[in-house]
């Protein structure tokens, strides 16, 4: 291999490695929120239940679920840079996996932490406490 070809293989990984912990401290900082959220939400939130939930499914008027916490996101949608569409899909139930699958940003993360509103009742709980979690961010 020239000295040229060896350079190029070098910077490329260290693009990869750099790469790697930029992911690393990304996962690092939604654990961080999660587990925050998850301390928070188990004490003081209202209790909505998933028919609560079903009855807010309107442009006007629009809650989400995601890890089983109610999202009134509403005032959001008009601003959301996916389109309105992608939510009002999923408005009155849960959007956990699509939100999730989407692959938000942390700072879409915290935006969601700004429309919270309640938390589902734990017999109807997917995901949280000592259930299945999907960690795909
Ligand atoms: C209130 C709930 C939501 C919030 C706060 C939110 C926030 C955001 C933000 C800030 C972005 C810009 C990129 C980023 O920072 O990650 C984004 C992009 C996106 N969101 Fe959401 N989102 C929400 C719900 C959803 C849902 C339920 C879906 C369902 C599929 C979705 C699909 C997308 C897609 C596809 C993009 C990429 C748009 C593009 O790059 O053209 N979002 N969202």
């Amino acid at each position: 291999m020239s000295g040229g070809s060896k350079q190029s293989v070098r910077m490329a990984m260290d693009v990869l490695e750099l790469n790697f912990l930029t992911v690393q401290l990304a996962d690092q900082s939604i654990n961080d929120i999660k587990k925050r959220d998850c301390e928070e939400v188990c004490e003081n939130l209202r209790i909505i239940t998933l028919e609560q939930l079903s009855r807010h499914d309107r442009h006007d008027d629009c809650w989400i679920a995601v890890y089983d916490r109610v999202y009134d996101c509403t005032a959001f949608i008009g601003k959301h840079p996916g389109g309105q569409d992608v939510i009002l899909e999923y408005a009155g139930r849960d959007a956990t996996l699509a939100f999730v699958d989407s692959g938000h940003s942390v700072e879409a993360n915290r935006i969601l932490r700004d429309y919270l509103i309640g938390q589902l009742p734990p017999h109807e709980r997917l995901w949280l406490p000592n259930r299945i979690k999907v960690n795909r961010n």
